[in-house]
């Protein structure tokens, strides 16, 4: 049996992270999430001062990319890879709302979505890999065999996303977090390069009424189906 490779694209906190991982062990298949990357960029232009409040120097950003190193490495305790910028571990900094609020918008720098691509290209070029974002099955991997399009309302996906932050002890408002959703949706979706777009052949998937286990049972199902024909 071959392997496959399994695109999950998705609108944020649609929980593609969550059933990419488990599939990636189910199927033993490599997982790579690359909103982590795209995260880790953008905490990089954070801890550079190249991105505050109101103002974001692209030139600057842009002339440090080959100096910008982002890595995963498995966490056998926690069962995942975890990601690394520049040899430091920064899974969890790159998870705050923070770097969540500047992140789309360095997503929209081709120029750092041209080095992130060949960096995901290159992780995926073995197949066997499940790899979740938001342009996967559209420029990343369009001859992925499975491509799967997650979506959810806005306000289960702020839901799930605030409890997630709060679980984790941050001090957050649900107004900020539903915003944060909807504000990323939005830039997302409407940039000019590689913007979020179901992939025609992608399977959509709309989790608002999916427990944890039906969405896996789901899924899990289709990628078998797809390897068998493979
Ligand atoms: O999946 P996530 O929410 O961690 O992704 C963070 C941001 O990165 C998201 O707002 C859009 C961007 N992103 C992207 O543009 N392309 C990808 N392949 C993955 C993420």
């Amino acid at each position: 049996m071959q392997n496959i490779t399994i695109a999950i694209d998705g609108f944020s906190s649609t929980g593609k992270s969550t059933v990419a991982k488990q599939l990636a062990k189910a199927l033993s298949y490599v997982y790579v999430d690359t909103g982590a990357m795209y995260r880790a960029v953008t905490l990089y232009a954070m801890q550079n001062n190249f991105i505050a409040q109101d103002c974001f120097d692209t030139e600057a950003l842009i002339n440090q990319l080959d100096d910008i190193n982002i890595s995963f490495k498995f966490n056998e305790t926690l069962g995942f890879a975890e990601v690394y910028l520049n040899s430091v571990n920064v899974e969890k900094q790159i998870r705050t709302l923070e770097v969540s609020k500047f992140v789309s918008q360095v997503a929209t720098v081709p120029e750092v979505r041209r080095q992130l691509v060949k960096q995901q290209q290159q992780m995926g070029k073995d197949k066997g890999v499940v790899m979740d974002g938001r342009d996967i099955g559209t420029v990343v991997f369009p001859d992925a065999e499975l491509k799967l399009f997650m979506t959810a309302s806005a306000n289960t996906r702020a839901v799930r996303r605030y409890e997630e932050l709060k679980e984790r002890g941050d001090d957050v408002s649900f107004e900020d977090v539903l915003k944060n959703v909807e504000t990323r949706d939005r830039i997302d979706s409407t940039r000019k390069d590689s913007p979020l777009t179901k992939a025609v052949d992608a399977i959509e998937i709309d989790n608002s009424n999916l427990t944890l286990d039906e969405q896996f049972e789901t899924i899990l199902q289709l990628a078998k189906q797809t390897i068998a024909k493979n």
